[in-house]
């Protein structure tokens, strides 16, 4: 059968305060009143007859939630830590038969044009039917280095180069067919499993006992702490010589900092002043003097005030506030 892999155990760590650790960005009901995690469910629920959630035992409440309110079937893969996507994946096809078609998709990308997201998602399972491992390229529009990128040729790939410096991204923008991986994948749950088990046997092996040792889904914790964690880009795409890449022809974002979280409501109706100054998370009237390009996030609990620029560079202050906690 066909399965849809949902992945929601990150953090969204680059957009704190808005982002939680109890409720991370892809429950956050800010799109008409929808999450993001929602949205990504209703975009792929007449496409997939199965469904399973990937997701942390620490919010994986907020995916019931949404699963109940969708009325949408799924079995629950809870994680006892985020040991990254590779052993993520690796859950969900243990779950499944080695035959059936994955379809992997993260619970926090914003995506429109439906009709061209279907001819792909339907491009991509006949490529996996026929045993490779399919990504979607997006064209670039900048040299960002938070991104894998596809070399292709065609539907061939040529070589994946996940989160380039951004030396090499102006190179592969001057190249021209670099094109950015977006984070979904569709494969035969066997043929990943078997790539997996090539060039990382240990995160196969100890992915696989985790799993066998499951209850009802949830992860036992000492046997996830043993699994090394590694992204399935590092550990199987830039590796593997089954790889296809598909155009993605419908419009895409991942909202991973608040650079994009500020194109994104800029190319809407949200108010910026003229020098290019945004408040998120408040209407109260705010005036920034001497200032550019700065962000203001208000939160209930917490604010945050940076240079757009330095978008990349949230994710430090979350850390550097989990320590201390
Ligand atoms: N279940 C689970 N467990 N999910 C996880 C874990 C984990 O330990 N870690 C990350 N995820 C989920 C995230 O919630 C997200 O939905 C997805 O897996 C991808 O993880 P990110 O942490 O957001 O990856 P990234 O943005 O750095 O890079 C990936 O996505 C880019 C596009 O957005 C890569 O695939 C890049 O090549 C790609 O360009
Ligand atoms: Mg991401």
């Amino acid at each position: 059968s066909l399965v849809h892999v949902i992945l929601t155990g990150g953090v969204g760590s680059r957009l704190w305060p808005l982002s939680r650790k109890s409720r991370p960005k892809q429950y956050l009901e800010i799109f008409d009143g929808k999450s993001l995690f929602e949205m990504t469910v209703n975009r792929n629920s007449h496409l997939a007859d199965q469904v399973m959630v990937v997701g942390n035992v620490d919010n994986h409440h907020l995916s019931e939630k949404v699963m109940n309110k969708t009325n949408t079937k799924y079995l629950n893969i809870v994680e006892a830590t985020p040991r990254n996507t590779a052993a993520a994946i690796a859950f969900a096809a243990f779950a499944a038969k080695p035959d059936d078609i994955l379809i992997i998709t993260p619970s926090d990308h914003i995506i429109n044009g439906m009709i061209d997201y279907n001819i792909a998602i339907e491009n991509a399972v006949s490529k996996a039917k026929d045993g490779f491992i399919v990504t979607f390229g997006i064209i670039p529009t900048k040299p960002e280095t938070g991104y894998g990128y596809i070399e292709a040729q065609g539907d061939k790939v040529v070589s994946f180069r996940e989160k380039p410096n951004e030396t090499t991204a102006k190179e592969f923008m001057a190249r021209g067919n670099f094109l950015w991986n977006s984070g979904m994948f569709c494969f035969k749950a066997g043929v990943l499993l078997d790539e997996l088990k090539n060039f990382q046997p240990e995160v196969y092996e100890k992915s696989k006992a985790a799993w066998e040792a499951n209850h009802n889904g949830f992860l036992n914790f000492d046997l996830s702490m043993e699994i090394p964690s590694i992204s399935i880009d590092y550990a199987v795409m830039e590796h593997s010589k089954k790889i296809k890449v598909v155009p993605a022809s419908f419009s895409w974002s991942d909202l991973g900092s608040f650079e994009a979280v500020y194109e994104y409501l800029l190319s809407g109706d949200h108010p910026v002043d003229e020098y290019g100054n945004m408040v998120i998370g408040c209407e109260k009237h705010t005036t920034f003097l001497g200032l550019k390009n700065t962000i203001f996030v208000y939160t209930d609990t917490a604010n945050l005030i940076l240079q757009k620029e330095n978008s990349q560079d949230v994710k430090d202050i979350y850390s550097a506030l989990e320590r201390q906690n």
